[in-house]
Order: structure tokens, then C-alpha cells, then sequence
């Protein structure tokens, strides 16, 4: 389980997040949505630890992450995967390299034969070919970089997913396959996640409950059929543009 509460977060005189309450509970997947610039990113880089709120908490598997030691935290980190809005890889490592850094089990990660054999197999998922593996990120279009990104995010086998915009810059065919990568890690492996997004129609697919970010608050959050059916003017004008894409919740 994910929990937020409370959070406020300012850079400077930008207050960013002013009171958030956020709860993603176990196997469950929010799509996280609000307009470019609201803190989407700021608030998932606080589930993992990498942003501190200025007060609040901030517990994941019964964790208080922002008190938890160096340790511990990569610890729980090391069953957290990230995939960061844009990529970043590290351009001097190879994409097996880059996706092999996934995989944070010590044992795993010393075994040659079970890294090629993820690698491997995360590429196929994100629906990249074999030769990749050998290519570097500059080689690479930006969605094929992306993709690598999402193959890190999920080598390890992580039982937390935070995806920073996971479709963006794909086509639609690949978008289509990274949202059913979503629902299958959600559904099969009962990965508890957390989806940033821009893309409603992708968010009402993929997600078991929706939360719109706006001033620095969850302004709104439920089911899909909850949100559709909203009075708050907030909320109809974000869904507005895909009213007409029909429930499947
Ligand atoms: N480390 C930082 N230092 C200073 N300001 C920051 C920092 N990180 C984010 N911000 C600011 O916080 C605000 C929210 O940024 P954030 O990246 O969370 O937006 P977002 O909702 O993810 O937007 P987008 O949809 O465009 O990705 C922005 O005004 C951004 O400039
Ligand atoms: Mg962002």
C-alpha cells in the first residue's frame, strides 16, 4: 500500500503540493492525471523517496519513507520500479547494461545466464528486438528509448510501479502494448502501481481507480465510472475531450 498524507511541498515561493492525501492500496493501479506542470512527477518522485516533502508523511508497505535510513530505503527501493518521464538512461552503457541495472537482487544480477535471459525478456515485453540489447540509448528513436526505460523499471520483477508517463511520445500501437503491459503486470503479478498521465483513454483502461491532481491537491479520486459520472466542473472539463469512450469498469 501507498500512502500520502499531508503532503506539502514548495520549491521556493511555488507551492507545489498543498495537502496532499493519495492512497494506492495493494494490487491496485491509480492513474495519477492534472495539467502539464501541477506536481504529477513531484508527487510520484515522493513515493520513492527521491523528493522529501517539507511536511507530511509518506508510507509504502508500511514504511515511513521519508524517516527510513539509507539502507532500508534502497532496500524498499530495490522493489520500486521507476520509469522516469524522460528515459533516463545512462548513454555510456549499453541497453542490456542499462536494463541489467534493473535488476537489483544480488543473486540475480551475479548470474550471467539469468541477466541475458530478463534482458531478454523485457524487451520482448516492451515489444523491442532481440539486437537491442546491444545497441546504445543515441542509437536508440525516443520511443525506443522509452521503452528500454520501461524494461529497467520492470527487470527486477519490482512488487511497487511508479510510471512516469509510460505512453507519451509512443505511437499508438506501442501505447496500446505498454497499457496492456500495465494491466498484466497489475493483474497477473499483482504489482501495485502508480500511472502518470496525459492519455484519458489510456487511463480509463488501465486503471482501477483515477485521481485528478489540481492546486496542489487531489481534487478528485475513484473508479472510472465514479469520475465519469462527477458533477465537479473541475473534473468534466479534464474528461471532457474522451466523454465518449464507453466504461469497461
Ligand atoms: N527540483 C525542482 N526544483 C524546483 N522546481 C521544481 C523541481 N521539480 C519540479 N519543480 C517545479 O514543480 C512544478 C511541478 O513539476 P512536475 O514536474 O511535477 O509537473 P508535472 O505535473 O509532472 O508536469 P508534466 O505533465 O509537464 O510532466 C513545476 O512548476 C516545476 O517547475
Ligand atoms: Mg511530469
Amino acid at each position: 500500500m501507498i500512502e500520502l498524507r499531508h503532503v506539502y511541498k514548495r520549491f521556493g515561493d511555488l507551492i507545489v503540493l498543498d495537502g496532499v492525501d493519495f492512497e494506492v492500496r495493494q494490487g491496485e493501479t491509480v492513474a495519477l492525471l492534472g495539467p502539464s506542470g501541477v506536481g504529477k512527477s513531484v508527487l510520484l518522485k515522493h513515493i520513492n523517496g527521491l523528493i522529501h516533502p517539507d511536511s507530511g508523511e509518506v508510507w509504502v508497505d508500511g514504511q515511513d519513507v521519508v524517516h527510513l535510513k539509507q539502507r532500508p530505503l534502497a532496500r524498499l527501493r530495490s522493489r520500486i520500479g521507476y520509469v522516469f518521464q524522460a528515459g533516463a538512461l545512462f548513454d555510456s552503457l549499453s541497453v542490456a547494461d542499462n536494463i541489467r541495472l534493473g535488476i537489483t537482487d544480488e543473486d540475480c544480477a551475479g548470474d550471467e545466464e539469468y541477466c541475458r535471459n530478463r534482458v531478454a525478456l523485457c524487451l520482448d515485453l516492451v515489444n523491442l528486438p532481440p539486437e537491442t540489447a546491444d545497441k546504445f540509448p543515441s542509437e536508440l528513436s525516443g520511443g525506443m528509448r522509452k521503452r528500454v526505460g520501461i524494461a529497467r523499471a520492470i527487470a527486477g520483477q519490482p512488487t511497487y510501479l511508479l510510471w512516469d508517463e509510460p505512453t507519451s511520445g509512443l505511437d499508438p500501437v506501442n501505447a496500446d502494448i505498454i497499457d496492456s503491459l500495465v494491466e498484466k503486470l497489475d493483474d497477473e503479478l499483482g504489482v501495485t502501481s502508480v500511472v502518470v498521465t496525459h492519455d484519458v483513454r489510456g487511463a480509463f483502461r488501465v486503471a482501477d481507480r483515477i485521481a485528478l491532481l489540481r492546486d496542489g491537491r487531489i481534487r478528485a479520486m475513484g473508479t472510472p465510472s465514479e469520475l465519469r459520472a462527477s458533477t465537479d466542473p473541475a473534473v468534466q472539463q479534464f474528461l471532457e475531450r474522451d466523454l465518449t469512450i464507453p466504461v469497461t469498469h
